[in-house]
């Protein structure tokens, strides 16, 4: 996994040679030959999130990473298009950022639970509740939330976002378990909103006990959307690409990662000795971005995200003071 590095077109079968079966490799080369391109032509990049399929991570993406190297990417990268391989939130954080490019989400059902969790009104309601306290918005929300919002906070800089504000109080929404780990680092006072990652949330405490049990010697890392009693049975907790990194660094001889099952695929090449041990869970949000639909989506110019201007202002406003911070 090279989180943020352009691919160079010429190597991608022979990135994907072991990462998909040979069997599938016959049927992906032309599409993703296509996929090329149409790129080209259309003077476009893939940008994939880490949770993307291999196939797409290895095979069709020019530039990867968590949500904070994304957003970064999408406000610098040089193209006319941007295909988000990612969720709609992160398409929308990249057209607020990139005003002038057109992004593309091959499927409009990618979604979020937290970003589903709670609507510029909650955050109108919460002010009233505590005035004075800044509001902190994970950016797995929609842009008008993030413009109801002070500023917003990846899972790769929410401690350091809280701990930018000069309030003693913080208004933190929605994931209420990344609020809870950013509570337990800080000295400020943390409201939290009750959203939750469907895909985290059913991870359990007592599943990675047993998981120690069975696996002695195990390193489990885990991302900060788990509950507070998954989180203290990990010993490392971080983004996507705090993960990757640390993975990197350790070289475990064995580790579990918490989070979502295509994790694992793309970061094995980091660490070729280590083995994985997987619970994990599947996000369907993500799985519904395919190659099939990204070559779709280049060929059709489908589907547009479009932001108003008004969510767009305060959006990015939020969107910029986070960048400001990291
Ligand atoms: P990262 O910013 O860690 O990539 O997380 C995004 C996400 O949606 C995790 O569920
Ligand atoms: Fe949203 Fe969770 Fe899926 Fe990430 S893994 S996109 S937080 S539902």
């Amino acid at each position: 996994m090279t989180s943020t590095t352009q691919l160079a077109r010429s190597d991608v079968a022979e990135r994907l040679n072991g990462v998909v079966p040979p069997v599938e490799l016959a049927i992906l080369e032309p599409l993703i030959d296509e996929i090329d391109a149409l790129k080209r032509q259309r003077n476009a990049v893939v940008l994939a999130h880490n949770y993307m399929t291999p196939d797409i991570f290895y095979g069709v993406a020019d530039l990867r990473g968590d949500s904070l190297q994304l957003a970064r990417m999408a406000a610098e990268v040089d193209a006319e298009v941007i295909v988000m391989a990612g969720v709609h939130f992160m398409a929308e954080t990249a057209k607020i950022l990139s005003p002038e490019k057109t992004v593309l989400i091959p499927d409009t059902r990618a979604g979020c639970s937290l970003a589903e969790s709670i609507t510029p009104n909650d955050i109108a309601r919460l002010r009233q509740q505590y005035p004075g306290a800044p509001v902190v918005t994970y950016v797995n929300t929609s842009a008008a939330v993030k413009a109801a919002s002070d500023i917003t906070c990846t899972s790769s800089n929410a401690v350091a976002v809280v701990e930018s504000l000069e309030s003693d109080t913080i208004i933190f929404t929605p994931d209420q378990y990344l609020g809870a780990w950013v509570a337990g680092q800080t000295d400020k006072e943390i409201i939290v909103w009750e959203g939750a990652c469907e895909v985290h949330e059913r991870f359990t405490g007592r599943q990675l006990l047993s998981l120690r049990d069975d696996t002695p010697g195990v390193k489990i890392i885990a991302h900060p959307e788990c509950p507070p009693d998954v989180l203290a049975e990990a010993d490392y907790v971080g983004s996507t690409a705090g993960m990757a990194n640390w993975l990197k660094v350790e070289q475990p001889e064995q580790v579990a990662m918490i989070t979502e099952c295509s994790m694992a695929d793309n970061v094995a090449d980091l660490v070729p000795n280590t083995t994985f041990i997987r619970p994990c869970n599947m996000c369907p949000h993500m799985k519904r971005i395919t190659v099939h639909n990204i070559r779709t989506a280049l060929e059709d110019m489908e589907h547009e995200v479009l932001v108003s201007e008004e969510d767009a202002r305060g959006a990015r406003r939020s969107l910029e003071a986070m960048l400001a911070v990291t």
